[in-house]
């Protein structure tokens, strides 16, 4: 065969792939499209084959959260409707009963296509089968029993003398600052200071200096690592990104896993050696962990030991320090809440310089302050299922398998069960308030 014959039939043949390619994906894509051709959907405004990815991007640019396009959405196709990005179909649901049906009541899975991209980040194991991207039902839910005895009050309280020092190094920290000239990010020191008590408390990591330290590697690295994933999760194609600056992106965010994979390796080694060596320990997470891995349910080795570790730290560190930080903009925003909140303070600590856990429940205001953020400014605004049969949701049938998205941010801002939810309100949650269904 000649050359030039050889040559002509290689083209050929890589240009009937790449059409049955193209042509296979076409067909997939209007496929689903079919399939979800009962439910409202919103306009696309891009090319009809990427779907609603142009509208998802241009939005999240002007600094707006995806949750936020789905109120909007919600407003012109109803609170149920069907979005497509590329040849993935996800369903938004935002009625309370089918948080329910998928969560309660009947059986349902989390979508792979998700949560399985927090296992693997950029070809460097992340939180692998961590509980929170553990896609087993029958594995997840073991492993959530194993969690329950270090989260009891009895343990919590036990262990209110690290808040206080944690809290401590905060103060004498911003004391240093505090020259009425130097800007503080407040964000910023409650990730440091959620990161230095989940290390103490749940890993008996107690030198870590964070809150002193505003370049401590331990820190930087959980921001590398999350940054990571968000840029993994947005660029599929990355295994064909030769760009200098992305590969040098992808080696940073692997460098971050990799340091924190080993911090937590060298915390189960410790542990294991103390447990061994009859030495005192505490009853922390770590603890349960490594017992759990040997008991007959369990069977983790350490990857998985390291799995769990590092989305608790991710995991008890982003929740906390959002919920702080949307608190302390809430109350900078609403003067009026501030001086009710420092009133409050100030009545039931005063000038103790030693708070217990039963001030704490004592401070009642403060309590519905933050059920007000937490539904403001859910710290986690949606989460997403796939039904494992058919289920049927406003007269709309939603084939078994779909992907639905559930958000909390949606149902907090919702008018049928809240009395202006635009307003940031705390008195809504008094006990004797009425203004909200609290079946709901
Ligand atoms: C709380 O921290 C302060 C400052 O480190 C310390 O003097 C005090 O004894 C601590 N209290 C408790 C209960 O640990
Ligand atoms: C907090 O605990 C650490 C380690 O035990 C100790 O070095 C530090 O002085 C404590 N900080 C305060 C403010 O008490
Ligand atoms: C009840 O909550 C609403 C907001 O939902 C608020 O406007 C009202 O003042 C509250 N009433 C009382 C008695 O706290």
């Amino acid at each position: 065969m000649s050359v030039t014959r050889f040559f002509v039939l290689f083209v050929g043949l890589v240009f009937l792939t790449a059409l049955s390619v193209c042509l296979y994906l076409l067909g997939w894509v209007l496929y689903i499209h079919w399939k979800y051709r009962h439910i409202p959907s919103p306009k696309i405004m891009g090319n009809f084959f990427m779907g609603h990815i142009t509208e998802l991007t241009e939005f999240e640019k002007k600094g707006r959260h995806l949750s936020m396009l789905f109120l909007k959405w919600k407003k012109e196709y109803g609170t149920v409707f069907v979005i497509f990005t590329m040849n993935r179909a996800i369903v938004v649901c935002l009625e309370p009963s089918i948080v329910k049906e998928l969560l309660v009541n009947s059986r349902s899975t989390k979508p792979a296509a998700l949560y399985g991209k927090f296992h693997t980040v950029f070809g460097q194991r992340f939180v692998g089968n961590g509980l929170f991207s553990e896609l087993n039902n029958d594995h997840w839910e073991k492993k959530r029993k194993m969690l329950n005895p270090p989260f009891k009050r009895k343990y919590l309280m036990d262990l209110m003398y690290q808040y206080n020092n944690s809290t401590e190094e905060l103060i004498s920290y911003l004391k240093l600052k505090a020259d009425g000239k130097t800007e503080v990010h407040m964000a910023h020191e409650f990730n440091k200071v959620a990161l230095d008590i989940i290390a103490k408390v749940a890993f008996g990591l107690d030198n870590l200096n964070v809150i002193h330290d505003d370049d401590a590697p331990f820190c930087q690295a959980v921001a590398q690592s999350m940054k990571g994933l968000m840029h993994y999760i947005r660029t599929p194609f990355w295994k064909v990104d030769f760009r200098k600056e992305s590969q040098a992106a992808m080696e940073k965010s692997r460098k971050a896993m990799i340091f924190m994979r080993n911090i937590a390796e060298k915390c189960i080694l410790n542990r294991i050696e103390d447990i061994k060596e009859g030495r005192n320990y505490p009853e922390d997470i770590l603890t349960h962990i490594i017992k759990y891995s040997r008991s007959k349910d369990g069977m983790m080795g350490m990857e998985e030991m390291i799995d769990e570790c590092f989305t608790f730290f991710i995991a008890g560190q982003e929740t906390t320090a959002q919920l702080m930080s949307y608190t302390f903009e809430m109350i900078g925003r609403h003067p009026e809440i501030y001086k009710k909140l420092q009133e409050e303070v100030d009545c039931i600590i005063g000038e103790k310089p030693v708070i217990s856990y039963d001030d704490i429940s004592k401070l009642e205001y403060m309590t519905l302050v933050f059920k007000e953020v937490l539904r403001y400014t859910p710290p986690a605004a949606g989460i997403q299922r796939q039904n494992v049969e058919d289920i049927i949701i406003n007269g709309y049938k939603i084939p078994a398998r779909s992907n639905i998205a559930l958000s909390h941010y949606s149902l907090s801002r919702d008018e049928r069960f809240w009395d202006k939810p635009e307003e940031f309100n705390p008195e809504r949650f008094r006990e004797d308030n009425t203004s909200f269904d609290k079946e709901f």
